[in-house]
């Protein structure tokens, strides 16, 4: 039976005379890969920062693993289990593709990467480092570990910005924009990738993307927002005919997705 992980109920959101999120419900069961879509400025990336608790909703409630997470302070989400990548924010450039990891393991027990390099010892650090590596096996990226991260193709670093993520081993995953910039073989190997860290890691998707020949084919449903407001939600299929959905945002793109 499905199981709930994620619970948003009439989740709103006000800057001021704007309202970014507008009395917004939805939920996400575990394993399952949710996409959150809409125009330019429809609140996704506000709902990310809810949940994350960047920010306090005006009014709503959010549930995760039946826990209320506006109890829950920013710093203490990733230790509950949720992870998230960012829209605009990469990898350490100079740092190694393992350092990089190291410091998202770090994540979940402390709070900077210096705290990391001045408080842990010889043995946690080399258990550290077997973790890492063994997650880059695990996803076949093992030769990656000692390159800078700006040396790695802009695929691969996406990639990697994911599997640092998974390194505080969350449930539930938060991705903004995980394509953004891609061609067309980067977005599909990506697509590949999420499915894979559900399918073989049991990781919750929360996919918030622009870039519909990937929603529709790795999402399992969709929630669709268009100036703050849910206008819709269903599966890829119900989504690319709903239209509502298509006259607010899909637009012309329905005849060129595939379903
Ligand atoms: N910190 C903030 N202060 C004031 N207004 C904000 C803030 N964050 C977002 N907004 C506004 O809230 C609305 C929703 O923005 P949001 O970034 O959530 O949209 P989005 O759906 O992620 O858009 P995009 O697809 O362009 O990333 C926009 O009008 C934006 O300008
Ligand atoms: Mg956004």
């Amino acid at each position: 039976m499905a199981e709930r992980l994620l619970a948003v109920q009439g989740l709103t959101k006000r800057f001021g005379g704007l309202t970014a999120v507008d009395d917004v419900s939805f939920e996400v069961e575990r394993g399952e890969i949710v996409g959150l879509i809409g125009p330019n400025g429809a609140g996704k990336t506000t709902v990310f920062n809810l949940i994350s608790r960047f920010f306090d909703p005006t009014k709503g409630a959010i549930e995760f693993e039946g826990k209320n997470l506006l109890r829950a302070a920013p710093h203490e989400i990733v230790g509950l289990g949720i992870a998230r990548t960012f829209q605009n924010l990469g990898l350490f450039p100079y740092l190694s593709v393992r350092d990089n990891l190291l410091a998202g393991r770090h994540t979940q027990f402390r709070g900077s990467i210096l705290g990391l390099a001045l408080g842990m010892g010889r043995e946690e650090e080399r258990a550290a480092v077997t973790e890492v590596m063994a997650m880059l096996d695990a996803f076949g990226m093992g030769a990656l570990a000692p390159m800078p991260a700006s040396m790695l193709p802009y695929g691969s670093q996406k990639a990697v910005e994911l599997v640092r993520a998974l390194m505080a081993k969350p449930r539930l995953v938060l991705l903004d924009e995980p394509v953004a910039g891609m061609n067309a073989t980067e977005t599909q190997a990506m697509g590949q990738f999420i499915r894979r860290v559900r399918d073989e890691r049991g990781v919750t998707v929360l996919l918030v993307e622009h870039d519909m020949s990937l929603v529709m084919e790795v999402c399992d449903r969709i929630v669709v927002l268009d100036f703050g407001r849910k206008i819709a939600e269903g599966t890829p299929h119900e989504i690319q005919t709903n239209p509502r959905v298509v006259e607010a945002y899909l637009g012309e793109e329905v005849d060129r997705a595939p379903v």
